[in-house]
């Protein structure tokens, strides 16, 4: 007996922590990966998720939590040292994000990481039913589909990367760069947020492995089909709608607002604390508008939410002290008692909360210097159930490609996004629900069931349309 559905991804969606009290709990993961595979694997029904717990060493048996079935893969502190804080977050995550930080190469990095996604796989192959299907995510995994396709050819296998992809100039840097490419192709279909992404891929494939390839089409030597494309990822919009009109979330969101002190306007930015999401260069680009006296500490706001992310990774620890440096220095220069010019809180909150404050923000300011999709702006789309508010989008966001009625910046061009943050701010309510309406829209008509159905269609077609090429 096994699964008819195997999610492969390096975190579960619950992340073992040690309580005050010395106790252990499990806390809801952060990022958008997990936000957007757990509706999808709540429609299905079923399935596994195979991810590791947080901490180290952790001998867990598989488990079920709020009905989802998770299969729990311990890393030792070695592993987690050199495949994720490593490998996966020193090495791909700065590479993959158009170097906004220096990737380090590290030979014992890259041996951590494969030894991390054999065992992911072979977890997999174990758990597999006969013909069933396994989808594996992100850049932390991306050797598991030739390692499982080696162990278990009967499979269906799908890969997705939530993260971009980088232009061949910038992978080709990797010198385990065949490896990554063979190790994707090990799946039948391998999806990406964007249509650039997937061409970078192919591009990089017939160069680098030298398989010969057609528009989205890769062709191996042993006759099978690999298809690249485009999906893009998106959130549970009515689950986030209907969040935002509860009551208890109108409540709540008229109690931020008067916690603040009732300023005419409250920016807003919800994001990991990481240096690709360009929280620097939004916060000073905030305070010079209060500086210049466009606006007032008592008219406006900004509430800053960073969520604690890769701690013990050094460039995370320094961006933490930036910032925070940044914050006591505008509040200092620019604040008044009870009425600072940043709220800061470095914490994560559950959806509820989240909700409330997009409910409570006027201008939501999202400004990446690149990031694959930025579900974070679509859940304040979704939320808008008034169809007011205004959303700064950095174009550099995958997200820019859908919410073209954001006001779109360039995150490097600091005078840029001041003024953009100023229209946003002094925009006529009729501009702002034109904007809204039509972004709410394109949320409502693709969202994270659209896209989970999307992918899995394609797949089927995939190794459907490989069976007959090779049964002819
Ligand atoms: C991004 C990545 C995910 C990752 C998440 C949180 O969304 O695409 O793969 O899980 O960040 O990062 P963490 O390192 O805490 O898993």
């Amino acid at each position: 007996m096994g699964n008819d559905l195997v999610i492969v991804a390096n975190r579960l969606p619950v992340d073992r922590v040690t309580l005050p009290n010395g106790e252990t709990g499990w806390r809801r993961s952060p990022g958008g990966l997990v936000a957007a595979i757990e509706p999808v694997m709540r429609t299905h029904g079923g399935g596994v998720w195979i991810g590791w717990p947080g901490g180290t060493d952790q001998k867990l048996k598989p488990f079920e939590e709020d009905g989802l079935a998770l299969v729990p893969l311990s890393m030792t502190q070695d592993e987690i040292e050199g495949h994720y804080e490593g490998f996966a977050n020193g090495t791909l995550w700065p590479l993959y994000h158009d170097l906004v930080a220096k990737p380090e190469f590290h030979r014992e990095w890259w041996d951590e990481y494969v030894k991390v996604n054999r065992r992911f796989a072979e977890k997999a192959a174990d758990l597999a039913a006969k013909n069933a299907t396994v989808w594996v995510h992100d850049y932390q995994l991306q050797l598991v589909p030739q390692y499982l396709r080696e162990l278990r050819p009967d499979l269906r296998i799908g890969f997705y990367l939530h993260i971009p992809f980088p232009p061949a100039e910038l992978f080709q840097q990797l010198p385990w760069r065949r490896q990554l490419l063979e190790g994707l192709l090990g799946a039948d279909l391998v999806g990406f947020q964007l249509p650039g992404a997937a061409q970078n891929f192919v591009r990089l494939v017939r160069q680098r492995v030298g398989h010969k390839t057609h528009r989205d089409l890769v062709y191996l030597p042993d006759g099978r089909v690999v298809r690249a494309a485009a999906f893009p990822i998106s959130i549970d919009a009515a689950g986030f709608e209907d969040l935002a009109n509860s009551d208890q979330v109108v409540e709540r969101a008229k109690a931020l607002r008067e916690a603040l002190g009732s300023p005419r306007t409250i920016f807003l930015g919800i994001d990991r604390l990481d240096y690709t999401k360009g929280i620097y260069a939004r916060l000073r680009a905030f305070g010079e508008l209060i500086r210049d006296g466009h606006f007032d500490v008592e008219d406006a706001v900004f509430v800053q939410v960073a969520v604690p992310s890769r701690e013990q990774v050094e460039q995370y620890r320094l961006l933490r002290d930036e910032i925070e440096r940044l914050v006591g220095r505008l509040n200092g220069d620019l604040g008044r008692i009870g009425r600072p010019a940043i709220s800061y809180l470095h914490t994560s909150y559950p959806r509820e909360e989240m909700a409330a404050l997009y409910r409570a923000a006027d201008i939501m300011v999202v400004t990446p210097y690149r990031d694959g999709m930025n579900l974070v702006a679509k859940e304040y789309v979704a939320c808008r159930v008034e169809d007011d508010g205004a959303l700064v989008l950095s174009e550099f966001a995958g997200a820019a490609d859908e919410l073209r009625q954001a006001w779109l910046v360039n995150p490097y061009d600091i005078n840029g996004m001041k003024t953009a943050l100023l229209e946003a701010y002094q925009a006529e309510p009729k501009e702002l629900t034109r904007r809204m309406r039509a972004m709410r829209k394109q949320i409502r008509q693709h969202d994270v069931k659209a896209w989970a159905s999307s992918f899995m269609t394609e797949l089927e077609d995939q190794v459907h349309t490989d069976h007959q090429k090779v049964v002819r």
